[in-house]
């Protein structure tokens, strides 16, 4: 069942394998991993800490950011129970919307591991996260795809996204988190 995990050590094996299935299928950006920052991504039990204490930081308002980024939840979409649970994928949660996100990059980035696609999970986590941003506070999600990413624009009219407009080649959705919560 698809579930969103908070970045855990602990799944340092799955969590490196879904970035090199990402890599090795061409995607070098895997939205919603956060990992932008990194100039290489370190797969080693070592890197995966190093990026699990990152992505952490990035939800506390007391940490410091640079200019125009805004404080962020990560979480890793799972699948299975107990030692059988894997990362599947990644999203993220940005707790405010700065110009170029009120543009194009919305409140909610995410992506499945290519190997776990059409099988319903980026719909689910999606549902989760809304319901994620409902509990920081934020009333209405916009969340954007590109114009021509078909299953991206699927996922977020699963998830009850109301088309707004397209800027820059983003079709712009609004999906009212009080309705989706709980
Ligand atoms: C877009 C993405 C997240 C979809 O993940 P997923 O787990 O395959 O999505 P789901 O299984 O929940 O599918 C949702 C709907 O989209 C459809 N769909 C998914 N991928 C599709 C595709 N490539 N072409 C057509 N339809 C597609 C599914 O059939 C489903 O429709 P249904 O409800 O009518 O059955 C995944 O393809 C991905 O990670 N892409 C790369 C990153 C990305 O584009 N992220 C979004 C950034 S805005």
């Amino acid at each position: 069942m698809t579930s969103l995990d908070r970045p855990d050590v602990a799944l340092a094996s799955s969590w490196a394998e879904t970035i090199a299935e990402f890599h090795a299928a061409g995607e070098q950006h895997v939205h919603g991993a956060g990992l932008w920052e990194f100039d290489t991504v370190d797969v080693t039990a070592a890197g995966c800490r190093a990026v699990v204490e990152h992505l952490v930081a990035q939800a506390d308002p007391a940490t410091p950011l640079a200019d125009n980024r805004v404080h962020c939840s990560y979480f890793w979409i799972t699948d299975g129970d107990g030692a059988d649970r894997e990362v599947i994928g990644f999203l993220a949660v940005r707790h405010t919307l700065n110009a170029w996100l009120l543009e194009e990059g919305g409140h909610i980035g995410y992506a499945v591991r290519p190997s776990r696609r059409r099988e319903g999970h980026a719909t689910r986590a999606l549902e989760l996260g809304v319901a994620e941003s409902a509990r920081l506070g934020i009333d209405r999600v916009l969340v954007t795809c590109d114009d021509d990413n078909v299953g991206s624009r699927l996922t977020i009219e699963r998830g009850g996204g109301v088309y707004e407009d397209s800027r820059n080649g983003k079709l712009r959705f609004w999906i009212d988190a009080d309705r989706s919560a709980g």
